[in-house]
């Protein structure tokens, strides 16, 4: 059957390509450690599931509008005003599927083809693809290690055309977990101020999973006269342990909201009805199962950290916040171990399934071949396992003969 171009375009994505490979040798019996997962390991907490419950039983089941209902909007307006200390109108708010169907709906309303989007690089797997969706060009910004991967001024001065239409900014990041300083937003925001064609996108949807009391800000927080022309993606997936629950939001202004939203009219409708009560719930309800959460995860964070460096030749910079590391292994790049050559960071992802059943996501999937994105979503016993499978592995690579 002949696909269209549109779909022809799009890359399978890399994390689930690895959960498949996984899967298939689990159906073997063998015991995976799976470094790939995007998700909390904790289950959504019991309030939030018990208003699901509710709200069926109450047969709050039917469609709702388009943009949400009144009640979650209302909690996003609270929530966004109690951390962000900026104000919103509630028809500046759009409900969607997750943070990636607000991304999706938002790209679909603002993006014409042959408009530029910058994107830092590394990146989170799915923008380039859903800018390319919308018929857009990305654009990658390779940002460097020692910078802990984060866009400089200077460029995004230098990547900034007559096309730009959109930056993407994430923070905290994913594949990186690294995070901008408020006075590294300030310093970008000096850019973008000169600039009045480009929208931001500020990607925030990991920023409740912090770790050492840093402080969080995003760039509409840093420099009030770009609110108007930043959009906020955030949600309960990450924050709660609701990614299967799907819902995001959305927040900027009206017309765009408006237009994004019957972008979501004519395909999804309205997000689960059942779903948006079970996040007002999360929203407004008692916040005490994710402090414990980001608890967890920043103990795991400083386990992870100290068998990173006690590996041999890799770096990694610390990361404060989401649940993921992003090591740079190109110092085993080269090597070999049976005949068998390590080129990049497929090989590497590759060798580590095969030779030692661990599962880590290849970071060319996120525009860095030098690294792999190892997740800590996982037990202290598990993460112990993977780490002792990966020295393991490591070790066995032998330099090349000079
Ligand atoms: C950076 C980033 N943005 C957005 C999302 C989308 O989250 P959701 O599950 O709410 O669609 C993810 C999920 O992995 C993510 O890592």
């Amino acid at each position: 059957m002949k696909l269209s171009q549109r779909v022809r375009q799009v890359k399978p994505s890399a994390t689930l390509a690895i959960n498949a490979k996984a899967k298939a040798l689990r159906s073997q019996g063998v015991r995976v450690i799976s470094f790939g997962v995007g998700e909390p390991d904790f289950d959504t907490p019991h309030h939030i599931g018990q208003m699901a419950v509710q709200a069926v039983l109450r047969r709050q089941t039917r469609y709702t509008p388009v943009q949400g209902i009144a009640e979650l909007k209302a909690a996003v307006v609270r929530t966004i005003e109690a951390d962000y200390g900026l104000r919103y109108e509630s028809d500046e708010v759009l409900v969607s599927c997750g943070g990636k169907h607000c991304l999706y709906n938002l790209f679909q309303a603002v993006l014409d083809p042959g408009d530029e989007v910058i994107i830092p690089s590394p990146y989170w797997v799915s923008y380039p693809d859903m800018v390319r969706l919308a018929e857009a060009e990305p654009v990658f910004v390779p940002c460097a290690e020692s910078r802990g991967f984060k866009l400089t001024p200077q460029d995004l001065q230098q990547a900034i055309t007559a096309r730009t239409r959109m930056l993407i900014l994430n923070s905290p990041s994913n594949p990186t977990g690294t995070h901008y300083q408020p006075e590294e937003l300030r310093a970008l925001a000096d850019v973008l101020l000169a600039q009045d064609q480009v929208i931001i996108v500020s990607d925030d949807i990991y920023y409740r999973i912090l770790f050492d009391d840093v402080p969080w800000a995003n760039i509409a927080m840093v420099e009030p006269r770009l609110k108007a022309r930043t959009f906020v993606v955030n949600g309960v997936s990450k924050t709660y342990a609701m990614t299967g629950w799907r819902i995001g939001y959305l927040l900027g202004d009206r017309e765009v909201i408006r237009a994004a939203g019957k972008i979501q009219s004519q395909s999804t409708s309205n997000p689960s009805s059942v779903a948006q009560w079970a996040a007002v719930a999360a929203l407004a309800g008692d916040q005490t199962a994710c402090r414990h959460m980001v608890r967890v995860f920043a103990q795991r964070r400083d386990y992870v950290m100290d068998r990173l460096r006690r590996i041999p030749g890799i770096t990694c910079p610390v990361p404060h916040g989401a649940f993921y590391v992003f090591p740079n292994v190109s110092a085993y790049y080269g090597r070999s171990v049976d005949g068998r050559l390590i080129q990049g960071s497929a090989d590497m992802a590759d060798y580590l399934m095969e030779e030692v059943h661990l599962a880590v996501v290849p970071g060319d999937a996120f525009g860095e071949d030098r690294c792999i994105r190892l997740s800590f979503a996982l037990s202290m016993e598990e993460l112990r396992e993977g780490f002792d499978r990966l020295e393991r592995a490591l070790q066995k690579l032998t330099p090349k003969a000079p």
